[in-house]
């Protein structure tokens, strides 16, 4: 039997990644006051992802879950939002498509502020300061000033992941989400992208697939799942302070909820499996993410497993496989085995980001399109060979045409990044790469279902 938890159990164990704020006082007024805000989710909405990703666990369906590294304060626009969310549509409906499968859709979004950092502190010029945190946390200027850990920084957060999430609720029911509009998601530049063509062609295929239901009296009107969407949130559940002031009883259920997204993740630096954040996150009844990197052993998996789902619900956990390209061929298949040997149920995601960042000749944090599709592919050959499903995808990307990774059909070189790069943290995949791994995705998709003879798509959530 574990122990008793509580929304703050968390704080009596030992925990990483910690900012120093100079006045506790402050902080814990910001809290409280949180405390007392209004959710950002609902618990139901919660369930309703749960239920959806139960689906993925078993084999029924796709989860794509990306956006930014860390959203930014200064970046918070409804140009942003709209460009973001275009393209993830586009990627879904590129993945249901060409993939043949129904797709979760979870946004890195509207809570995405809190970064682990390698180092407490950062040297430039041989100046010190403490390292960026993210903005609900520091500036990233570099100055002693904007690094100074800011309570007050949390309540811009929330106001943000409020307006984010609002306008992309309207997005997502209000119209813009129409199948009927998939051929005008074309954004600006990629409309004469490499892309472009075949994603035309297959919106033209869509139009008409709904023209011919029309034409045999099927009314696409009356069925919701053409007009809206079921568009969820995530972020990694860092700051154990905010997201403790956001933890909420359900009033149906009597459980606790996390009200600051719909699913929340455990990074790869934190999930020691008697430290805070595993702490907090194995109490609330949210869908949880756990990263895993190339440290983690089987063993010490199951036992989170263990800690994170003891009931084995469907939905509850995805294991987000950040590896790095030809790494996830030697370190998958031991902790496929082991969960399958376990008889535990998990999505499986591929995060080909974090396990795939070089230092460019310019002197850019990026990552090359290549390696990035190459621990995607790996990703599928493993669970193809183990006869598990390749679950999901998670991937840091922007709708805006920046130069962060290189690589693409438009073959971004290293010395191009300079020139559009504008990242918080971690490069970027732009919308047109964004796009293209989308279809690349899609023919993994395909061929994985067609290898387990189920080769349509089944009805979605
Ligand atoms: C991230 O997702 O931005 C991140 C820091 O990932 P990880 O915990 O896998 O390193
Ligand atoms: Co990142």
């Amino acid at each position: 039997m574990s122990e008793r938890w509580t929304p703050s159990s968390w704080r009596d164990k030992p925990i990483q990644q910690v900012p120093a704020y100079p006045n506790m006082d402050e902080l814990k007024a910001v809290e409280a006051q949180l405390a007392g805000f209004p959710p950002l989710v609902f618990a139901g909405e919660a369930r309703k992802l749960k239920r959806a990703l139960g689906k993925v666990a078993a084999g029924e369906a796709f989860l794509l879950q990306g956006g930014d590294c860390a959203e930014s304060f200064g970046e918070h626009s409804a140009d942003n939002i709209r460009d973001f969310f275009r393209l993830f549509l586009q990627m879904a409906v590129v993945l249901t498509f060409a993939g043949s499968s129904p797709v979760v859709k979870v946004g890195r979004i509207a809570g995405q502020f809190a970064k682990p950092r390698s180092a407490p502190n950062e040297t430039v010029g041989g100046v010190e300061l403490p390292s960026y945190r993210g903005d609900i946390v520091n500036g990233i200027e570099f100055t002693p000033e904007a690094r100074v850990p800011d309570p007050r920084r949390q309540m811009e957060a929330y106001r943000q992941s409020a307006a984010t999430l609002n306008l992309l609720r309207a997005f997502a029911t209000g119209g813009y989400a129409n199948l009927e509009n998939a051929h005008r998601w074309m954004l600006g530049f990629v409309k004469d992208s490499p892309q472009s063509g075949r994603y035309e062609e297959l919106s033209g295929r869509i139009t008409e697939t709904i023209d011919f239901m029309r034409a045999i009296g099927l009314d696409p009107e009356a069925h919701p799942e053409m007009r809206t969407t079921d568009f969820y949130t995530s972020h990694e559940a860092l700051l154990l302070g905010f997201e403790q002031a956001m933890t909420r009883v359900d009033s149906t259920t009597g459980d606790w909820y996390a009200t600051s997204g719909h699913m929340i993740w455990i990074g790869d630096r934190t999930r020691q499996p008697d430290h805070a954040h595993v702490e907090y996150c194995r109490g609330v009844r949210n869908p949880i993410g756990l990263k895993c990197g190339p440290s983690l052993k089987p063993d010490e998996l199951i036992k989170l497993i263990d800690l994170l789902n003891p009931q084995d619900e469907a939905g509850r956990l995805t294991l987000i496989c950040r590896f790095g390209a030809e790494k996830a061929a030697e370190h998958l298949p031991a902790l496929v085995r082991a969960v399958k040997r376990e008889g535990r149920t998990v999505v499986w995601s591929c995060d080909p980001m974090h396990g795939n960042t070089v230092k460019a000749a310019t002197g850019y944090k990026t990552r090359p399109f290549d390696l990035i599709l190459a621990e995607v592919r790996d990703f599928f050959a493993v669970h193809q060979a183990e006869g598990t499903h390749a679950g999901g995808i998670h991937l840091e990307m922007t709708g805006k045409n920046v130069t962060e990774c290189t690589g693409g059909a438009r073959a971004i070189s290293d010395t191009d990044l300079h020139d559009r790069y504008h990242t918080y943290c971690d490069p970027r995949l732009n919308a047109e790469q964004a796009l293209e791994l989308a279809f690349l995705v899609a023919e993994q998709l395909k061929r994985e279902r067609i290898a387990r003879g189920r080769p349509m798509v089944e009805a979605a959530e």
